[in-house]
């Protein structure tokens, strides 16, 4: 069996070597595991915004765990109202790419979230985005510890992770691969290849590999997390990449089903963020 150290030596190679390199396309290989194409544009510049609705506007320091190289627009946005943001990651050339991007704004260390080197209640604001699903599992409550340790009091921390097969994922799996059988069988073989591809692999770049990945359930959240600290399961996203691949098209109406999707999220944040592929982890300190 691997041990916790080699799991976190191939975590940081991956990136390192794989997922931080810049591709002929100018996107990072990990942009990959994105949805990219202008139709779902609007809808996922608006989830990512949703993390801003949970952080203190203002402060001292905002700490971004596992920030990789704050590799998308909106994620700017998080610390624009911080005097510093602390960018932590395992990756040495996550952090490098993080320089370019935001200068001496940032500060960067080279830390495992699991064992924060900071004092308690040091930050006033904390983001960790799709991080902490890289740990070793019996590191996950500890990771969770080490963010609430570290937040300042009155304090606000946003995590994100996908789930490990919420009911809407396996729901929408399921037509999704009826779609592409009965695609497969109702069309030419080139067009049915290439469709099958298209929900897994919409370009070249989507061909992505990946590292090690172990996912929790709400359950756990609810239970394991909740139990330590006051948490709030928002919807930050409901749906997955591969459904946005499949069914989500500019000439089959893409922008208004995302509309629609989105429209829904905001009416059930709750029960989305419970059921759907990447609930919002929002955890206040109590003053
Ligand atoms: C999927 S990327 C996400 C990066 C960024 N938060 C984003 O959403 O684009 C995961 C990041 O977590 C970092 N990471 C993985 N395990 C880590 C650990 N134990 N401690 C610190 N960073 C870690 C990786 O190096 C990588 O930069």
């Amino acid at each position: 069996m691997i041990s916790d150290t080699e799991i976190k030596h191939q975590v940081r190679e991956f990136y390192d070597l794989v997922g931080w390199q810049e591709q002929s396309d100018g996107f990072y290989q990990n942009a990959s595991y994105e949805d990219l194409r202008p139709v779902s544009y609007e809808y996922i510049h608006n989830c990512h915004l949703r993390v801003l609705r949970h952080l203190n506007p203002t402060g001292h320091f905002l700490l971004d765990a596992g920030s990789g190289p704050i590799q998308y627009p909106e994620y700017l946005e998080y610390s624009n109202g911080y005097q510093r943001r602390v960018c932590a990651d395992i990756s040495l050339v996550a952090l490098r790419e993080a320089r370019k991007r935001i200068g001496i704004h940032g500060l960067y260390v080279v830390c495992d979230v699991a064992y924060l080197p900071f004092k308690s209640n040091s930050f006033d604001g904390e983001v960790s985005l799709h991080t902490l699903h890289h740990l070793p599992p019996d590191e996950h409550i500890r990771a969770y510890q080490e963010l609430h340790r570290t937040l300042a009091k009155a304090g606000k921390a946003v995590i994100v992770n996908g789930l490990d097969s919420p009911p809407l994922t396996t729901f929408l799996d399921f037509w999704i691969d009826l779609f592409i059988r009965l695609h497969a069988f109702f069309q030419p073989q080139p067009e049915a290849t290439s469709l099958s591809q298209a929900s897994t692999s919409s370009t070249d770049r989507t061909k992505a590999r990946g590292t090690y990945v172990r996912k929790q359930n709400t359950a756990w959240l609810q239970m394991e997390v909740g139990r330590l600290m006051p948490i709030e399961i928002w919807c930050w996203r409901s749906v997955s990449v591969r459904f946005l691949r499949t069914f989500i098209h500019q000439h089959l109406a893409g922008s208004f089903l995302l509309k629609l999707i989105y429209w829904l999220e905001e009416r059930f944040p709750h029960f989305l963020g419970k059921n759907g592929q990447y609930p919002l982890i929002a955890l206040n300190k109590e003053t």
